[in-house]
């Protein structure tokens, strides 16, 4: 097996573990994105299809991915290397690491800057700024941070640097220390602010906007919402759990891992929207405001209740916190893998791949402004087709190499010697999932959000669906024979 040049560090616990993973994938995602794709999409019946995701999808691509890396032992572009030559698989399964070094750099592109808005926020309500606001305050106020590169600049390049100083001292010294750190801060702030929620007397208006299914609300467009979003909500398809998992010990136990993972994510998600829909209903503003239901809703109810400026303060000390421990698994697999090659020290590599993804993060800070209606692909500004081409293609691309590479190239053997499960029919599940709804509902919401019509999106379906099925004979021969 080919060696990396550099020994690979391990988690301290199987505690740190679980918490360097859920606090990856607790993040924007979590708190300013699934609230406003849930009130978009009418709350209760998106919100069920998407926890189906999450279970039947979601998990089982985890553990996969968490399980390839402990096997590979490396960064994903190596440890898929290994995985393959262990295997007697083709060495273009390397391909699947590549693509999430590559989407990991362009999520945290724009993610810096988004997160870098909160940071903005948060100094804001720190410093009474939110005082009696109404909605065209709040417009105003949203309007003129990210009017100017100049401002909207600084913040992005004051989160990058946030990122850069964890990321370049290490697992240990850095990310764990970090998520020591922020986590439990996490947890507390979510239930201060949750018992303020359940105080504002529009608490079981947002429950019941959350959980109260009316299907025929529901549209396929908010399917295919709820499946993508469901992959970058846990972080998976791209390779951080893979790099994470290199770091997983033998003894700790994967599958235990990414329930947890799974239900803190999933806890924090629903908390978090049960959070912002009980302050938007008691203020009597719109649930489906869209992306800007973060910025330029909260702030109004922040700036009209009492100890708002305690509250707000708080709130957005939560999305820096969960951004940033987000913010530095986005940047791990590269910096591992850059780290790993031999030539440039751990410092190093963090310092070029930041200025890199700083560099092209320029693009998504001038998309607020100057370039908002520049548009690179179909009616998307740089921001949009960053966000389209990672969240969209590169995201659910990644979840189906990692589900057919753990389904079928695996070997049974090789398999057994990193992933165990301990009930019967929880291994089944997991084959079946990985083997037929990750393939069906990847290719489905590929062939779809291309969106090319209906003669495209079937031609699509059904190559997709004849190579599948090619590709896992061939492996079920071979394994068989
Ligand atoms: N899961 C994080 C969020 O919800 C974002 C994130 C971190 C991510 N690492 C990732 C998304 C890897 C996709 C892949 O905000």
């Amino acid at each position: 097996m080919a060696r990396t040049k550099v020994s690979i560090p391990a988690w301290s616990s199987q505690w740190v573990f679980i918490m360097a993973a859920v606090g990856s994938a607790v993040g924007l995602g979590n708190i300013w994105k699934f609230p406003y794709i849930a009130g978009d999409n009418g709350g209760g019946a998106f919100v069920i299809v998407y926890l189906a995701c999450i279970f039947l999808i979601g998990l089982p691509i985890l553990i996969a991915e968490i399980s390839l890396g402990r096997a590979g032992k490396a960064n994903p572009v190596q440890a898929m290397r290994n995985n393959a030559l262990n295997n007697n698989a083709s060495k273009a399964w390397t391909g699947l690491g590549i693509n999430g070094v590559i989407a990991g750099l362009l999520i945290l592109s724009f993610y810096t800057v988004i997160a870098g808005l909160a940071l903005a926020y948060f100094f804001k309500s720190l410093q009474g700024g939110f005082l009696a606001m109404d909605a065209n305050e709040a417009q105003t106020l949203f309007n003129s941070e990210v009017a100017s590169p100049w401002v909207l600049g600084f913040w992005h390049t004051l989160f990058m640097l946030f990122t850069l100083l964890i990321v370049a001292r290490g697992v240990r010294a850095g990310l764990e220390k970090a998520i020591n750190f922020m986590m439990p801060g996490l947890l507390m702030i979510l239930l201060v602010l949750l018992g303020y929620a359940t105080m504002t007397g529009s608490f079981g208006q947002s429950v019941s906007f959350m959980f109260r299914a009316d299907f025929s609300q529901l549209t396929w467009n908010a399917v295919l919402v709820a499946m993508g979003h469901a992959f970058f909500t846990l972080s998976i398809g791209l390779g951080t759990m893979m790099a994470y998992g290199a770091y997983v010990g033998r003894k700790m136990s994967i599958v235990q891992a990414s329930v947890w993972i799974v239900v803190m994510d999933t806890l924090i998600a629903i908390m978090a929207g049960l959070i912002i829909f009980s302050i938007v209903f008691a203020n009597a503003l719109e649930p489906g405001a869209g992306p800007g239901l973060l910025f330029q809703t909260l702030p109004i109810a922040f700036g009209q209740m009492a100890g708002g400026w305690v509250f707000g303060s708080l709130f957005f000390l939560l999305v820096v916190m969960a951004a940033l421990s987000s913010a530095i698994s986005l940047l791990e697999p590269a910096v591992s893998w850059l780290e790993q090659r031999g030539r440039y020290s751990r410092a190093q590599a963090t310092a070029l791949l930041g200025a890199f993804t700083w560099f092209i993060g320029l693009g998504t800070v001038l998309s607020f402004n100057y370039w908002e209606s520049v548009y690179i692909f179909g009616e998307r500004n740089v921001f949009a087709t960053l966000d389209f081409l990672t969240s969209s293609l590169m995201l659910p691309l990644g979840g189906l190499l990692i589900a057919v590479f753990a389904a079928w190239t695996w070997q049974k053997s090789k398999r057994a010697e990193v992933l165990y499960f301990s009930n019967q029919l929880f291994q089944q599940f997991f084959d079946t999932s990985l083997r037929y709804f990750t393939p069906f509902a990847v290719l489905v919401v590929f062939a779809f959000n291309l969106a090319l019509g209906w003669l495209w999106t079937s031609v699509i379906l059904i190559v997709g669906i004849v190579a599948y099925l090619g590709y896992a004979w061939r492996c079920h021969q071979a394994q068989a024979g």
